[in-house]
């Protein structure tokens, strides 16, 4: 088989860059390891910048998203047991960021790209990538028993954190960037209304807590718990009942309970990959980088790689220009550092570090304190949250 493009993941970012590259007459197969119901099957967060939304219309998919999602001007913040409004819109000139679930971005570009005919083989085993350093570069994997090569002239690696196109790349090639967090995050998914209209995102000496939701009928929430904990001691009325101990009265006493949907536990990480380009093969979204959850910046990022990629690509193939590609790594790692600041400060500002002792503590809320009362300091919150425009320093 033979394409212009050859892209390994259909995550978000590889079915977005297959949209975007389709709507500008470029051919691109998709490989994914896993089934179409596996990929669904994953929860993820659900908050999405104007510049995603902006990306999301641009590839065609956004009709349902501005039907069903909910466009939020502002979140809580509590901590010291009362909450504190950060209005987003009024602190950026109108920004506002919409929550709509990643599983349902996703299905909206599986069902685009299913209606448009497009190739993506899934259940597709031992996916490797070869030649990148060529011109001639080539997918293989196995289906059905047989090996199957794809030729291509580009590689786009969207195969996610675990993904076979990054580890490919010699050791010395490349350079990795990375923190683990001692805590992971306990997830909850049920059919009850959300707590509150907008995000409660709560900083607590018992660990940190959020208040999200995909629906205005469905919930999402959070625990920080020990990296030691499994989600089998957690039930959903444990759950329930710590929720409550970490949110503040009024909230604690709204709050609606019912049976878990999906509950999980997810480890946080800050990583970063340098660069993003080996020759002919590219690494977008999770392939290249983590973020840690608090903010809601991973998908948000991946969706402006792809954004950036699809417009390196159509520069190559319209204009025969390769400026673009050349300048792809930086460009994304600007932003890419940018949000990561950002999810590290968010997350170091909200989590309780028991080994930084009391002290830790007090300066956590006293710099809280001075965020909520500070215009600038709430400015900064609300800038970094509905995220940066895509032009942004260029
Ligand atoms: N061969 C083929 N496909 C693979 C391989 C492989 N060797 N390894 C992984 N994949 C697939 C995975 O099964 C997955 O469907 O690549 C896809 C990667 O998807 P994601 O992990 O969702 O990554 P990405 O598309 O970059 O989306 C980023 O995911 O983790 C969140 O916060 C993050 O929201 C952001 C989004
Ligand atoms: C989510 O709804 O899953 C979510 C929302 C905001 C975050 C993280 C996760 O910061």
């Amino acid at each position: 088989m033979r394409t212009q493009v050859a892209i390994v993941g259909a995550g978000p970012s590889g079915l977005l860059l297959g949209q975007l590259l389709h709507k500008a007459g470029i051919d691109a197969v998709i490989v994914e390891r896993q089934s179409p119901d596996y990929v669904l099957g994953r929860i993820r967060a659900g908050v999405l910048e104007q510049v995603t939304m902006d990306v999301l219309d641009e590839a065609g998919v956004g009709t349902r998203m501005h039907a069903e999602g909910l466009l939020h001007g502002g979140f809580d913040l509590l901590f010291k047991g009362q909450r504190h409004r950060i209005d987003m819109a009024k602190l950026t000139g109108g920004k506002q960021v919409m929550v709509y679930g990643q599983t349902e971005v996703t299905r909206d570009l599986m069902d685009a790209r299913q209606a448009a005919g497009l190739p993506t083989v899934y259940e597709a085993a031992h996916v490797a990538v070869h030649d990148y350093g060529t011109d001639h570069p080539r997918v293989t994997y196995e289906k059905d028993g047989q090996t199957h090569t794809i030729e291509c002239d580009f590689i786009a690696g969207c195969d996610g954190f675990h993904g076979v196109c990054r580890a490919s790349v010699p050791k010395g090639a490349i350079k990795e960037f990375e923190k683990v967090y001692p805590f992971g995050w306990l997830g909850l998914l049920a059919d009850t209304p959300p707590v509150h209209h907008e995000l409660i995102y709560a900083h607590s000496t018992r660990g940190f807590a959020l208040a999200s939701q995909r629906s205005l009928t469905r919930s999402r929430y959070y625990l920080q718990v020990p990296l030691t904990d499994q989600v089998e001691q957690w039930s959903d009325q444990a759950f329930w009942d710590e929720l409550k101990r970490r949110l503040d009265p009024q909230a604690a006493e709204h709050l609606v309970t019912g049976p878990s949907l999906e509950k999980s536990i997810a480890p946080l990480r800050s990583f970063v990959t340098e660069p993003l380009r080996f020759g002919r093969m590219f690494l977008a979204g999770d392939a290249g980088h983590i973020v840690p959850p608090t903010g809601a910046k991973g998908l948000n990022l991946a969706a402006t790689d792809v954004k950036y990629l699809a417009n390196a690509l159509i520069e190559f193939y319209l204009d025969k220009s390769e400026a673009g590609v050349d300048a792809y790594s930086e460009k994304c790692l600007k932003r890419i550092w940018r949000a990561e600041r950002f999810s590290w400060w968010f997350t170091s500002l909200m989590h309780h570090f028991p080994e930084n002792g009391e002290i830790g503590q007090k300066f956590q809320e006293a710099e809280l304190d001075y965020l909520i009362h500070s215009e600038n300091g709430a400015r900064t919150i609300a800038e970094n949250y509905v995220g940066l425009p895509l032009d942004f320093g260029q």
